[in-house]
């Protein structure tokens, strides 16, 4: 149990920064400043909303969310850590890692000179994830909510030998309607297509979507932009240190199966994943570090 009071008294911002209890009884933390508004789970320092002063919701929440303690929460930015999608050699361990679905400690909180807030958290090994990691790695998460949404996934490699991960930023961002949106970024891309067995592809033109969709662009650190009529806006997506962009909409059937996205959640949706996945990994040599970082913003759209 987190000692709630002690995390306001030690992290709190008068009003800009409260730590309190959140659906399904999970800890959050409530950021409200001048330029934007945001909640994070310390499960997982997972981003649930952000949405910049004024303006509608830019980050994608089920409606149909479970929140439970050890189990991931749909929509948001799951962090995925140390491996992206199935691990590689055992199928019994979690999809995406395991740093989503375990608690992080709060490091720091702070007001920028710009009125935006900062958070940092890190996330500790404990017994059941070294066990599926036996590596001496820091992992941190530097959050920053303000006219954009910043985030800064670092690991640290405090091993004597060299590791190798995998990580995503696996955003679930609000759309008015999938079936109007347009993806641009990617065009002229080779992509694993996952709805028809890997299959190694090229992307022509913008990404569209129609139908379900999953895929690794591959060796593409290129901005992405979603172009949304229905909003009148445009999402930018910039990124560092990632070599790969998963785009993802499971659709009616597979929303369906799934259980936490709501009756058409899939229609207001679409993960545009900042990533190292495939082959695409990353290896970190003794005493280096990785930082996968990201900028959203939006801007409007005539
Ligand atoms: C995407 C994967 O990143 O995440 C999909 O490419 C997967 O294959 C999706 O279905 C959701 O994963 P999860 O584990 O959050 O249900």
């Amino acid at each position: 149990m987190t000692d709630l009071s002690a995390l306001n008294a030690r992290f709190g911002l008068s009003g800009q920064a409260v730590f309190k209890q959140g659906s399904g009884g999970l800890d959050v933390v409530e950021v409200a400043n001048s330029r934007g508004s945001a909640t994070v789970a310390l499960q997982g320092a997972q981003v649930l909303t952000w949405a910049p002063r004024g303006l509608p919701p830019v980050i994608w929440l089920s409606r149909a969310a479970k929140f439970v303690p050890g189990k991931s929460i749909r929509g948001g930015v799951p962090v995925c850590w140390p491996w992206f999608g199935p691990h590689a050699t055992v199928a019994t361990l979690p999809a995406h890692g395991f740093a989503r679905t375990v608690p992080w400690e709060v490091i720091g909180a702070q007001t920028l000179a710009d009125g935006a807030t900062r958070l940092d958290f890190r996330l500790v090994l404990n017994e059941a994830a070294r066990a599926q990691w036996p590596h001496a790695t820091l992992l941190e998460c530097h959050i920053t909510v303000g006219t954009a949404l910043e985030i800064d996934l670092v690991t640290r490699n405090a091993d004597r030998s060299a590791i190798t991960i995998g990580d995503a930023l696996h955003t679930y961002f609000e759309v008015s309607d999938i079936r109007q949106v347009t993806i641009r970024g990617l065009e002229g891309c080779p992509y694993l297509d996952k709805m028809d067995a890997g299959k190694r592809k090229q992307q022509a033109g913008p990404v569209t979507i129609g139908a379900e969709t999953d895929r690794i662009y591959l060796d593409t650190g290129a901005d992405c932009l979603i172009d949304d009529p229905g909003l009148k806006r445009r999402i930018r997506i910039r990124k560092r240190g990632s070599h790969s962009t998963v785009v993802w909409n499971p659709w009616i059937e597979k929303s369906v199966k799934m259980g936490d996205f709501g009756e058409d959640g899939y229609l207001n949706m679409v993960c545009v994943e900042s990533a190292n996945a495939a082959d695409d990994v990353v290896t970190i040599a003794p005493g280096g570090e990785h930082h996968l970082w990201v900028r959203y913003e939006t801007e409007p759209m005539n």
